[in-house]
């Protein structure tokens, strides 16, 4: 199955959402008061009108406050976007695609926001929707540095440890800035021509529990941030989930590939 995954974003949205990549960082410090109504309704619009990796996929959100979601370890914000999706193949993979458009919007917006894997909702809310609980966003105004000042304050592998190939760089940099579930970074990319093949780390059985779950949705954000830098860079690219990968990997599991072309 090919999809166009073209998000029909207004040039200077797409090229805000791309510059935000080099200087988003998570936020776990928020101003207690709620954004305004306008705020939040330009939220919604915005995540309403993401198509995803997927699109026969579908899924729902919903923006409640700390007492409709429950954590070991809080992080307090004045709101959070909470992901039901529909569990088809591809699923996790899926919402993490759609919501780092939407941790890209609000880090380029001013806003601060954090992937909180440790969350769950609550009862009352995850009774709401007919799809499953997959994810929470913390959001809100930050009252701590909104972004990074520039590349070198990011914590993240070398570019030599997560490809085979110095083809397509801009775009394998940029996914290799994307946040993940304890900054596990579980991505490695093979490249040939006209393609990108994306392959997701096994996870060891101590890991297994928490990560198979966040590294699929892991995934999932790494391809947003390649497929902003593919168009940023005038790459017309498509995604593909039903190719064979170039090779099988003993330490990372074949994902999907993005095309690239032209
Ligand atoms: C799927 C996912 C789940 C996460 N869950 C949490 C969480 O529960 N609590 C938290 O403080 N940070 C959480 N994070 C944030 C990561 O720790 C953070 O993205 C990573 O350390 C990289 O730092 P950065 O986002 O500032 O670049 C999560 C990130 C992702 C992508």
């Amino acid at each position: 199955m090919n999809q166009n995954h073209a998000e029909n974003l207004e040039p200077e949205l797409k090229d805000k959402l791309y510059q935000s990549i080099f200087s988003r960082k998570s936020i776990r410090k928020y101003k207690a008061e709620s954004l305004t109504a306008e705020k939040l309704k330009e939220i919604k619009a915005f995540l309403a009108a993401r198509k995803g990796l997927k699109q026969n996929i579908k899924w729902e959100s919903k923006i409640v406050s700390a007492d409709k979601i429950s954590s070991l370890l809080p992080i307090k914000a004045p709101h959070y976007l909470v992901f039901f999706s529909e569990e088809s193949e591809g699923y996790l993979q899926n919402a993490g695609y759609i919501l780092q458009y939407l941790d890209l919007y609000l880090s380029a917006h001013g806003l601060g926001s954090c992937w909180f894997g440790l969350a769950k909702a609550k009862k009352e809310i995850a009774a709401e929707s007919e799809f499953s609980y997959v994810i929470t966003l913390a959001f809100g105004e930050a009252a701590e540095k909104q972004c990074r000042n520039d590349k070198s304050e990011f914590k993240r592998k070398e570019l030599s440890e997560i490809r085979d190939h110095d083809s397509y760089e801009q775009l394998i940099e940029a996914a290799r800035l994307a946040p993940s579930a304890t900054n596990n970074q579980p991505w490695y990319f093979k490249v040939r021509p006209n393609k990108i093949d994306i392959y997701r780390e096994k996870p060891n059985f101590i890991k297994k529990i928490f990560y198979q779950k966040m590294n699929k949705i892991d995934i999932g954000i790494a391809a947003a941030h390649l497929k902003l830098a593919a168009e940023k860079h005038n790459l017309n690219s498509k995604f593909s989930f039903s190719d064979s990968p170039s090779k099988e990997l003993s330490d990372y599991i074949y994902q999907f590939t993005l095309n690239i072309l032209d």
